[in-house]
């Protein structure tokens, strides 16, 4: 029997959500919905493997509830919650911690980048975050993510965990009568262009919620028009003209972010803004680029200030997903539980 079509994502609530999660993670997630069964977390337990303010933690879980909604991701159609209203995501980890080896997180390039020297002292979630993220995949069967580039390794990660699980207890996985690939091998959405927005201010470096530079360069999603057109104004650039082709953006690396964002925002390639604004300065295509931004992120900035400021609507959309979220686990690890060995 052949798996569902099902995507699942998260994104975690660490920090104030910016472009870069719009374009990268939640703009893509829209128009999943109408060909995939889709659920969209809020990965908090995935949040605290790094310090979090409880008061930060609640604030932010809101602020991507809000963005989801904002964006036109229907809790109708898509299951939307936030990931400790499911404790099976956790109880599905512990299994797999014990199916994944220490050789296997040990090569994780997202822990040693953000463990660094420091490693003796991080907490022990950190370590195992990776499983975590495979149990929240898995539960459901998902047999679809779209993911960053960062998130490759551990969508790689993933299949290992389930590949194993399914050879290791194959025996059992057959006696209880269950498909012989229990786990699906889930593959990776892959992102289109200009998924990587950089900084406003340095066009080599990831746009990112915590800019030691300056706000100015960053375009938070909470942002209202002035700040957004404000940012693109005085967004770096070089003093030549776009060039007509995308080839001439080559060693421009802040005229290829602006460009890759007007591109993003208006549904168009590269080489299609470049046929429009080639020759031109950027005393004209900033405006252009300011004034398509507004017109995409103010509408939905508005709509997310509306959601956080009475987060009752939020609660319950949260709830309902989880409930939906809930039962599809529970047959998951009902028949895990079993395959395991674990006594009911
Ligand atoms: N690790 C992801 C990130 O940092 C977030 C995440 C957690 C996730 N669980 C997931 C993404 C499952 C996709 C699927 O961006």
């Amino acid at each position: 029997m052949p798996f569902t079509n099902r995507i699942f994502s998260g994104i975690k609530p660490s920090g104030d959500l910016h472009l870069g999660n719009y374009l990268g993670a939640i703009k893509r997630f829209v128009p999943l919905q109408d060909d995939f069964e889709c659920i969209y977390c809020v990965v908090d337990m995935h949040a605290i493997t790094v310090w979090q303010d409880p008061a930060d933690l609640r604030r932010w879980t809101y602020e991507i509830a809000a963005a989801y909604l904002a964006a036109g991701l229907d809790p109708k159609k898509s299951i939307i919650f936030n990931q400790s209203q499911v404790a099976e995501h956790a109880e599905l980890a512990w299994v797999f911690n014990c199916v994944a080896r220490m050789g296997w997180m040990a090569r994780m390039t997202q822990f040693k980048d953000k463990a660094g020297k420091n490693s003796e002292n991080v907490s022990l979630g950190l370590f195992a975050y990776p499983s975590l993220m495979a149990a929240d995949i898995l539960l459901y069967k998902a047999t679809h993510v779209p993911v960053g580039e960062d998130q490759k390794q551990h969508l790689e990660l993933t299949r290992d965990i389930a590949a194993k699980f399914n050879n290791d207890f194959g025996p059992a996985i057959a006696a209880k009568g269950y498909e012989e690939e229990y786990f699906p091998q889930t593959e990776p959405v892959i992102a289109g262009p200009a998924t990587r927005v950089m900084s406003l201010r340095d066009g080599t470096r990831k746009m990112s919620k915590s800019d030691a530079a300056s706000d100015m360069a960053t375009i938070y999603l909470m942002d209202d028009a002035d700040a957004i057109a404000k940012k693109i104004k005085k967004a770096k650039t070089d003093p030549e003209p776009l060039p007509s082709e995308a080839q001439g953006l080559d060693a421009r690396p802040e005229a290829a972010n602006l460009v890759s964002i007007f591109a993003a925002l208006a549904d168009k390639s590269v080489d299609d803004v470049l046929a429009e604004y080639g020759g031109q300065g950027f005393g004209a295509f900033k405006p252009a680029l300011a004034e398509l931004a507004v017109s995409v992120l103010a509408p939905q900035a508005t709509e997310m200030r509306r959601l956080v400021a009475d987060p009752g609507e939020i609660d319950t959309i949260l709830r309902d997903g989880a409930d939906r979220a809930r039962a599809l686990a529970e047959t998951t690890m009902a028949e895990v539980r079993d395959i395991v060995g674990f006594v009911r």
